[in-house]
């Protein structure tokens, strides 16, 4: 077979590609090199392709922290990861945390709302995604703690004093959810 016939197979096979993402329980299918090229992020798949636009992008270079989303529970830079890397993990965004059967908001919003713990908002998503991955593996954390796990999320309002506070609060309604 001659080299033109063979790039042309190999095109084909390349766009029927599938990229699976399961992103908030649900299953997605994209085509690679249709609805998903190797160079597209994970922030702009979610945004752009997916609708879904709670997850921010703020700096778009893995300094803000905005696009902040869990990828089988870890967090990670959404700007940063190329959708292709995502193939097969379990992603986790902002909108997945309202329980769709009563309607609530997790938690972790709750104590956001509750304690002020943002302005503009923009940082939010991001800084949600965070705690709750710091809280799904450490329920009881220190100011100190809490500090560590979101230093990589900036905020340009709040003096995260705030934010601290709010994820002390989540901590203790979901530890008396358990
Ligand atoms: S938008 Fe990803 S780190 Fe700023
Ligand atoms: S609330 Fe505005 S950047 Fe954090």
């Amino acid at each position: 077979m001659d080299e033109g016939k063979n790039d042309l197979i190999n095109g084909a096979r390349m766009r029927m590609q599938k990229i699976k993402l399961t992103i908030n329980g649900k299953l997605y299918e994209l085509i690679l090199g249709y609805e998903v090229q190797p160079w597209h992020t994970l922030a702009f798949t979610l945004r752009e392709k997916l609708g879904l636009t709670g997850t921010k992008i703020g700096c778009d270079r893995g300094e803000c922290g905005a696009c902040t989303v869990l990828m089988d529970g870890r967090p990670i830079l959404s700007c940063l990861t190329l959708t292709v890397e995502c193939d097969g993990k379990n992603i986790e965004t902002i909108e997945g945390l309202l329980n769709s059967k009563t309607g609530k908001l997790h938690p972790i919003q709750e104590a956001f709302i509750e304690s002020g713990a943002f302005q503009c908002g923009f940082c939010t998503p991001g800084m949600i995604m965070s705690a709750k991955a710091l809280l799904q593996r450490n329920p009881n954390p220190t100011l100190e703690e809490i500090r560590e796990a979101m230093s990589g999320n900036l905020c340009r309002c709040t003096g995260y004093i705030p934010i601290f506070n709010a994820i002390m609060k989540a901590a203790e309604k979901m530890r008396g959810m358990t």
